[in-house]
């Protein structure tokens, strides 16, 4: 059976000392519970200026953990000021780049067009991306979700290779940071649709996380619905003991 991922988004927290704290914590946990780590995939997002510190402390503890960039341009290197570069994450050592985050999207106008570009960019350098999808409450009420995320599927995938690794985390924009989490049949129900989509895609079984006020409490029966693969977990990521509930919801 694939592992399970629980991927931890930081979004613009933790300061290289504040990471290298939760690094030393997290190996702290490895050690006590390997299986948690061997069993599952587990998945770091540090913002770019903490990546060194998440990196080195990943070798020095040798801990078996995946690193990401939470954006990165389409292209290696040039003359694009303030942005970040997935070949460099490469040259580093990262494995994933996340891509078209809903606060990507909704705050620095990430299209589906230069997605698509990254995302086959994030490909070629042999990294994995993970591609951010869903659905704001008015298109949910409207009953417009299963619409937006084929768009936003076939347009974010339109350059993808069948044959290169990528994951999906379906998280609702108003599931994200709110506390309010999407319902088991709704998330059963949803996961179906993308599962189905992809596979018209030609991408079938590539890895759906869930996300969206994940904590410990729900994560428990949320992975336990079928097509749930792991979930990217925002707010409750920013302390070892509460990442390390959800991570343990893949063991049970
Ligand atoms: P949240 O964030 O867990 O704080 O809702 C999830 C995300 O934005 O990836």
């Amino acid at each position: 059976m694939a592992k399970k991922i629980f991927a931890a988004n930081w979004k613009l927290n933790k300061s290289p000392n504040e990471a290298r704290r939760f690094m030393g914590e997290l190996s702290l946990e490895a050690k006590g519970n390997p299986q948690a780590f061997s069993n599952n995939q587990v998945l770091i997002f540090p913002s770019a200026l903490a990546m060194e510190a998440v990196l080195s402390e990943r070798s020095s503890q040798r801990l078996p953990i995946a690193v990401g960039l939470q954006n990165a341009h389409q292209q290696a290197s040039g003359a694009f000021t303030g942005e970040n570069s997935a070949a460099v994450l490469k040259e580093m050592g990262g494995e994933y780049v996340l891509l078209g985050h809903s606060e990507r999207r909704s705050l620095f106008a990430e299209t589906d067009e230069a997605l698509a570009n990254k995302l086959a960019f994030v490909q070629s350098l042999g990294l994995v991306p993970m591609l951010c999808i869903g659905e704001s409450l008015n298109q949910r009420e409207a009953g417009n979700t299963n619409a937006v995320l084929a768009e936003q599927l076939k347009n974010g995938l339109s350059k993808a290779r069948p044959d290169l690794p990528l994951t999906i985390a379906y998280e609702p924009v108003w599931a994200i940071g709110t506390g309010r989490v999407a319902t088991e049949e709704q998330v059963q129900e949803t996961h179906a649709f993308v599962a189905n989509a992809l596979k018209e895609l030609g991408q079938s079984g590539r890895p759906i996380l869930y996300g969206g006020s994940v904590k410990a409490d729900n994560a428990k029966s949320l992975i336990r619905i079928q097509n749930v693969d792991g979930f990217l977990v925002g707010g409750a990521s920013l302390e070892v003991k509460s990442f390390m509930g959800i991570v343990l919801s893949g063991l049970e």
